[in-house]
């Protein structure tokens, strides 16, 4: 067993060095292997006050989902590596924690969801007949813990945990439509409006026409998004030289393409383009007027340079902004057609989803100043008066937690009441139940209502409940 530097343990925290030695012997010189107490790089433990907030943030994420009537799916967070190895120089597929396990199986811990969403839905729709149509459209979400290997940054860890919606076997954009109006439900119920973020929409279908009226070949699609994606990063001059150099496009179909992303409104990304009033445009136009009707246009705007960075994408991408300049993307997501022929669909199915992460929406929730006080969940401590009462202390807890309640048993036979008033105060409790000789002998147990201010004549701060009637403890303070 490894022995804990005391000296380590007993300084002030702000002066802790968080490491623990490992030497089992003081008085043994060599080098301390010492590990350290804060958890690997870019990763996050969760206290419980930490905990709380994240629970209260999936339950906000659950409950939007379902209001859409989406059904909740989970997978292992290890995946196949192959399920990730696309062509097109994506980020992704260079940030992942993947390994040899003890077979010799390449596995990856998931750097994101949407490939076993894929998966899932691939063997789904096998084991049923093959008939596809049978089991669409899906609608589901989940909220994994995703690993990349980033450079951490503010909003950016080595692990989050990211929901997503996807619904699958819809190609109209009414499924857009639905899912960018569920990021506003969600916004819009945890008190963040359209002043603080809003939704850049594009649709790669429109780079799509450009490139093929350039005759450029399918292939070389997702490749050239992920370059384009670049732009922000290393400019415009870099983007041009990689399209031309990795994907052979000439020099004016990359200009063309790179003045097309600055284009400020679709008119003139269409007009740039050279694809005119096309389908692809009037596709987008009917989305923004889908969002009128839906009642959220307010939060969207077109932005042609939202490209989006994974190879996968076909159609509609977008992307939720801080409006205040300061964060990352909040959260982002598009049309994915193509992914499941790519893990062997013999048809194309439609699918379209988003990833939310935890980490920048909490920046922001504190930032804006509307995460809610959150205290621990206990409803109620019961206490023994001494030692002899603690087993009927006990048995009185059982009775309180059947009437549904969060009952903690104060662990010590409480002669001194303020110990057990203070231990009650710090569990959030609202309510103390005393289990003393006398009281018991009557077939009844001492309760404290432990919130109630004021010494007004109607204010029952205290109460004598018969054992058998514990199941109505309510009734006694109403
Ligand atoms: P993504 O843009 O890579 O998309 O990630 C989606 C969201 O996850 C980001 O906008 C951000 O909120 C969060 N996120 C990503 N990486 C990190 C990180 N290192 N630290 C903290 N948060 C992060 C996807 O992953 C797609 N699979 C989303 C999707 C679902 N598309 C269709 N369905």
């Amino acid at each position: 067993m490894a022995a804990f530097s005391g000296s380590t343990l007993l300084r002030p925290r702000h002066v802790q060095r968080r490491a623990i030695s490992q030497k089992t012997d003081p008085s043994n010189d060599e080098p301390d292997a010492g590990f350290t107490l804060d958890p690997p790089s870019g990763t996050r433990d969760f206290f419980p006050e930490k905990m709380r907030m994240q629970r209260w943030l999936f339950d906000r994420f659950r409950e939007t989902a379902q209001s859409y009537g989406f059904q909740e799916y989970d997978a292992p967070v290890l995946e196949h590596e192959d399920l990730y190895k696309r062509k097109a120089g994506e980020e992704i597929t260079e940030q992942m924690y993947n390994f040899r396990d003890k077979e010799g199986a390449a596995v990856t811990l998931r750097p994101e969801m949407t490939p076993s969403l894929a998966r899932m839905v691939l063997s789904l729709m096998r084991a049923e007949t093959g008939a596809i149509a049978a089991v669409l459209p899906l609608k589901w979400y989940s909220i994994p813990q995703c690993w990349r290997f980033e450079t951490t940054q503010r909003g950016r860890k080595r692990e989050h945990y990211q929901w997503n919606m996807d619904i699958v076997g819809v190609s109209e954009v009414t499924a857009e439509a639905e899912l960018l109006s569920a990021v506003v439900s969600f916004f819009e119920n945890v008190g963040i409006t359209s002043k603080d973020v809003g939704l850049r929409i594009n649709s790669r279908k429109v780079l799509g026409a450009v490139l093929n009226t350039a005759g450029v070949t399918s292939d070389k699609f997702a490749e050239t998004c992920v370059i384009i994606d670049k732009l922000d990063k290393i400019g415009a001059d870099a983007v041009k030289q990689e399209l031309s150099k990795q994907v052979g496009l000439s020099t004016e179909v990359a200009d063309t393409i790179v003045a097309a992303t600055g284009a400020k409104t679709l008119e003139e990304f269409a007009d740039i383009a050279g694809v005119g009033e096309s389908a692809e445009v009037q596709e987008l136009r009917r989305l923004f007027a889908l969002a009128e009707d839906y009642g959220f246009a307010d939060w969207l705007q077109f932005d042609a340079s939202v490209v989006r960075g994974l190879a996968y994408y076909t159609g509609v991408v977008f992307e939720g902004f801080d409006k205040a300049g300061v964060l990352r993307a909040v959260c982002g997501g598009g049309r994915y057609d193509k992914l499941l022929e790519l893990y062997g669909s013999k048809k194309e199915v439609p699918c379209v989803g988003f990833g939310f992460g935890d980490c920048v929406v909490m920046e922001l929730l504190k930032e804006r100043g509307v995460l809610p006080e959150l205290g621990p969940n206990v409803d109620m401590v019961v206490a023994a008066y001494n030692a002899d009462m603690m087993g009927k202390a006990m048995n009185v807890a059982r009775r309180l937690r059947q009437t549904g309640k969060s009952v903690d048993v104060y662990p010590e036979a409480a002669r001194k009441v303020k110990k057990a008033f203070r231990y009650a105060d710090k569990v959030g409790a609202s309510r103390i139940a005393f289990v003393a000789p006398d009281e018991w002998e009557r077939g009844e147990v001492r309760i404290k209502d432990l919130r109630c201010a004021a010494d007004t004549p109607n204010d029952k701060k205290q109460c004598d409940i018969p054992l058998d009637k514990l199941g109505e403890i309510d009734n006694f303070f109403s």
